[in-house]
């Protein structure tokens, strides 16, 4: 096998990341720095079966961190010999580091990145959150969510005992209250609508009424792509001004991975801007 970068995002199928771009764009911010002279950092295809192998055999060519995607966070969460806290509530792991020995520290920096781009648009605290959808990816968001003490978090889900797990897990340890619903049977506004569900890869719309957008409310897509997202064609025709895609998140979940790994703390926006102009 050719030798292994030091750092490397790992998924099936992972042809179409745009992590190394990122992570070369943050490297290159940081050009004068002694540190970053051995950061690598490529795509790794494990087999759907051989996710703790593939990483083994990385950790013995001389790997040091590795961003986890599809299919593989709950077996990254599974095999981290150590986990911060909000990989632990998130229940998923998109960021390892080595710690020798075999052993690896997970991380989940998939909220952190949520959050900081939405910061970049509206504050949180104070706010009425609508989180649509209860599977890891939802799951993954909630504490960083409630840590910037919104007012209150709904968490609406096609299946509801997935909502309710979803509250049942956070609500003892958080004051702020949580609800649940279905997508039909939602009951007043929010400021901020976020979509965690995977139904816009089936081009599908969700059958949430105009009404839950309040006035100058923000609706935040955690998906992205080259056109419009159904759920932000949705928020459009309901009146929303403040559309925002999930580029940002990808963005930001890197930087919060970049800065675990090197103790460096890359710029966001002019790499959020390189990459919409390549879209
Ligand atoms: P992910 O890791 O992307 O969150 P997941 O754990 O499979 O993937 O969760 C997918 C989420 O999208 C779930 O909330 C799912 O709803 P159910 O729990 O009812 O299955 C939601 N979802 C997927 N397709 C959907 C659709 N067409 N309409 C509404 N919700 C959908």
């Amino acid at each position: 096998m050719s030798q292994l970068p030091s750092h490397v995002v790992i998924g099936h199928p992972i042809a179409h990341s745009k992590s190394p771009i990122i992570h070369a764009a943050f490297a290159a911010q940081f050009s004068a720095e002694p540190a970053l002279a051995s950061f690598e950092y490529d795509r790794l295809l494990a087999p759907l079966d051989g996710f703790a192998t593939s990483l083994q055999q990385f950790a013995a060519q001389g790997g040091q961190g590795a961003n986890v995607t599809v299919p593989f966070k709950e077996e990254a969460f599974a095999l981290a010999s150590e986990l911060t806290p909000r990989a632990k509530a998130a229940g998923a792991v998109n960021t390892l580091q080595y710690l020798g020995g075999n052993r690896w520290l997970g991380d989940n920096t998939d909220g952190a990145g949520l959050v900081a781009d939405i910061l970049r648009h509206i504050s949180i605290r104070g706010r009425r959150i609508l989180l649509l959808g209860a599977g890891g990816a939802a799951r993954g968001v909630i504490l960083p969510l409630l840590e910037q003490q919104p007012h209150s978090l709904t968490i609406a889900n096609r299946t509801l005992a997935k909502a309710e797990a979803l509250q049942a897990h956070f609500q003892p340890t958080s004051a702020i209250a949580i609800a649940v619903s279905t997508f039909t049977e939602l009951v007043g506004e929010f400021d901020l609508i976020i979509n965690a569900t995977s139904a816009s890869l089936g081009g599908e719309r969700l059958p949430i009424a105009p009404t839950v957008f309040a006035p100058n409310a923000l609706a935040y897509d955690m998906m992205y792509g080259k056109e419009e997202t159904p759920f932000l064609a949705q928020a459009r025709e309901a009146g929303v001004a403040q559309r925002v895609d999930g580029l940002g998140m990808l963005v930001g979940q890197a930087a919060e991975a970049f800065a675990l790994w090197t103790g460096l703390r890359p710029d966001v926006a002019p790499v959020l801007a390189q990459l919409r102009k390549m879209a």
